[in-house]
């Protein structure tokens, strides 16, 4: 196995503040709640929120679903958002939209609590037949198919630390 970087570390960031200023010209004057789907979007949340430049609450959720490089797919939500969500604008942010699974289910959890609004902001989004009807408000980069890792995003546990993104690559010969 080889990782192949795709995305450097510049390219992110700077397109974490594009997808920043989009998102504090179309909250402007009212309250936002980021919740972050953990682990894997820890890293983009933080660098997100902080290019914010506005005031915002965050909180986290977290759901299982992956094993390795695929999907069981049933999410299932393992830390429940503990603050009032009811009346409230809320960004949910994550790593990767691939089969839309977890972002439904977790879209589903949220209006079920009541909130006035919920939109999506993913860093990546693969270009896949998406087995739930989920679309990003906010999406930093498009991907094929392909299993990528770093800047959060893991291979059970392991390359969360990169600070570029990197396609997984089974060994050649
Ligand atoms: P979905 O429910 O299939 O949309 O899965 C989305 C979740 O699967 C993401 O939040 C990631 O945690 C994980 N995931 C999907 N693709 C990748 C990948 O290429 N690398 C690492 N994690 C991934
Ligand atoms: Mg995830």
């Amino acid at each position: 196995m080889q990782l192949r970087p795709i995305i450097s570390e510049d390219d992110i960031q700077h397109r974490v503040s594009e997808l920043a200023s989009r998102i504090r010209s179309d909250y402007a004057g009212r309250d936002l709640i980021v919740i972050a789907v953990m682990k894997g979007s820890m890293f983009f949340m933080v660098d997100l929120i902080r290019k914010l430049d506005r005031p915002v609450c965050v909180d986290l959720i977290s759901v299982t679903s992956y094993r390795g490089t695929a999907s069981n797919g049933r999410p299932e939500i393992q830390m429940p958002v503990t603050i009032d969500l009811r009346g409230r604008h809320v960004l949910v942010v994550d790593d990767v939209l691939d089969t839309g699974l977890t972002l439904g289910h977790i879209l589903w959890h949220l209006r079920e609590r009541g909130v006035a609004s919920a939109r999506v902001c993913v860093l990546l989004t693969k270009k896949v037949l998406r087995a739930a009807d989920i679309h990003a408000d906010y999406s930093g980069f498009e991907l094929d198919g392909e299993f990528v890792v770093g800047y959060g995003l893991d291979l059970d546990g392991a390359y969360r630390d990169l600070p570029y993104i990197a396609a997984v690559e089974p060994d050649e010969g």
